[in-house]
């Protein structure tokens, strides 16, 4: 696909068919999209992949986290929340001391490396959407998926298969006014 089409065309969409990259994909998908913008070469993230009952695990983890009374309707709908897709990619920062490089540069690498391998994921047949919420923060998640006092969760790729269906083209965004001048002489 050309660039710029898979840039136009690329949609976040609930997966329509239950597949799922193979970890030896993942590495190579993720490979490409680690030459994404990154100030120092920090390559300041790893990613959890979860598949099959993991996903489970972080549905209960969930459920535990926000409180849901164990067997209500509320804990069947968070630990629900997971199964969206066959695939995820839960997406820890994790920042490290640098002279030149802050923790915010090391976020924005860790987001530009992920934009870079949504697209990367689209061209190859899938679909992916990054999902985040108030869940990111809860205890029993980071516990379950080892995310230290310094990391930071930002969140889960949910990654399938696309199918047959292919997004509709939507028209380019209005970007009028988004490039802006200086301010005037004081
Ligand atoms: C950091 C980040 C977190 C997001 N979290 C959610 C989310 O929790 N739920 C959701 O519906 N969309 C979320 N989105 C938006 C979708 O991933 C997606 O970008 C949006 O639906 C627009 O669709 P598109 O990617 O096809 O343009 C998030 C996007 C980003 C960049």
């Amino acid at each position: 696909m050309e660039l710029t089409e898979a840039v136009r065309s690329r949609r976040s969409a609930a997966p329509v068919t239950d597949d799922s990259p193979t970890d030896a994909q993942l590495h190579e998908y993720l490979t490409l999209a680690a030459h994404s913008p990154d100030h120092a070469g920090l390559r300041p993230w790893r990613l959890v992949p979860l598949r099959g009952s993991d996903r489970d695990r972080l549905g209960a983890a969930l459920a535990a986290g926000f409180g849901d009374p164990p067997g209500s309707p509320e804990a069947a709908k968070t630990a629900a929340k997971p199964l969206r897709a066959p695939l995820l990619l839960s997406i820890v920062c994790c920042p490290v001391d640098h002279p030149k490089v802050p923790a915010w540069e090391q976020l924005a690498a860790t987001a530009a490396m992920i934009a870079t391998l949504e697209l990367v994921l689209f061209d190859a047949g899938w679909t992916a959407m990054w999902r985040t919420g108030p869940g990111v923060e809860l205890a029993p998640v980071r516990q379950l998926l080892g995310v230290t006092g310094t990391e930071q969760l930002m969140g889960w790729l949910y990654i399938g298969g696309q199918g047959e269906a292919r997004p509709d083209n939507r028209p380019d965004p209005d970007v009028s006014g988004k490039i802006t001048s200086l301010p005037g002489p004081a």
